[in-house]
């Protein structure tokens, strides 16, 4: 990751942190369960958790894993994760700044790795899979959570624009294609995977980035002047001009090293 990109990253979420411990939509879900379900049903002794944010992931794991380490590579996230998980008295997890490109672990150390709501933040999936992969045991699984790309070029275009402009670290959602290919490639077998939808309620969202009003104003007004089809495709909730939230769809995947 470039120094330039990673300056971004921590300047969006450094910022942000206390909001996505308290954030409904990362605090959990029927996504979170699903990860937690794949998890314990292939068990492990150790769990890393990529790109942990305010570390609801780590803590879920923590509830029946001896030991969790948690990286991000946003250190103001790291202490409000620290901070959250040692509140609810979680013990067992240890917190680690890395950038998934450059995990600081030893190859085939982790039974299970997880990354949830992170890797459209990643300039490129490949190296980061292949770390991942790196330092998974042969057999440990690989437990993902991520906005699903669309392969309609328009409507991926316009929901990248929407997402850039309320988060510039943003780089791009995967689909489930490129996401197979990239897993292959590092040596990773799909064996599980679904779709999920998730309703993102606007000021929340928008807000949980610290917008400006301006930026704010001017991102209503794209999407409001976007095509009908677009903003049906993901089912934008409008009252008068108000925007009350849209849906989008995830994608999780369990992929195990061969
Ligand atoms: C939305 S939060 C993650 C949410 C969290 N996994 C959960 O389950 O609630 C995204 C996080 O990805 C981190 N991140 C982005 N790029 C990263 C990278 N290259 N390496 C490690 N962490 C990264 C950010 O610092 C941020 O804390």
């Amino acid at each position: 990751m470039t120094e330039a990109h990673k300056a971004h990253v921590q300047s969006q979420f450094g910022r942000a942190a206390e909001d996505y411990i308290t954030s409904p939509g990362h605090a959990g879900g029927a996504d979170l369960d699903r990860l937690l379900g794949w998890g314990r049903a292939r068990g492990a002794d150790r769990v890393l958790d990529v790109a942990t944010g305010g570390g609801h992931t780590a803590l879920g794991f923590a509830g029946f894993t001896p030991s969790v380490v948690a990286t991000d590579v946003t250190e103001p996230m790291l202490h409000a994760a620290r901070r959250f998980i040692d509140e609810r008295g979680a013990s067992g997890v240890r917190f680690v700044a890395a950038d998934v490109e450059a995990l600081p672990f030893r190859d085939a150390s982790f039974g299970v790795v997880t990354c949830r709501i992170a890797a459209h933040h990643f300039p490129e999936l490949l190296p980061a899979v292949r770390q991942v992969c790196r330092v998974l045991v042969p057999g440990g699984a690989f437990l993902i959570q991520d906005i699903l790309g669309r392969e309609d070029r328009e409507l991926a275009a316009f929901i990248l624009e929407v997402e850039k402009r309320r988060d510039p670290s943003h780089v791009r959602a995967f689909t489930q294609r490129e996401w197979a290919a990239f897993l292959k490639a590092a040596g990773l077998t799909v064996i599980d995977e679904m779709v999920m939808e998730k309703v993102r309620e606007w000021e929340q969202w928008t807000e949980r980035m610290r917008m400006s009003e301006p930026a704010r104003a001017d991102l209503e007004r794209f999407v409001l002047a976007a095509p009908p089809a677009y903003r049906e495709a993901f089912d934008f909730k409008i009252e008068g001009r108000r925007i009350l939230s849209f849906t989008d769809r995830m994608l999780l995947l369990r992929a195990d090293k061969d």
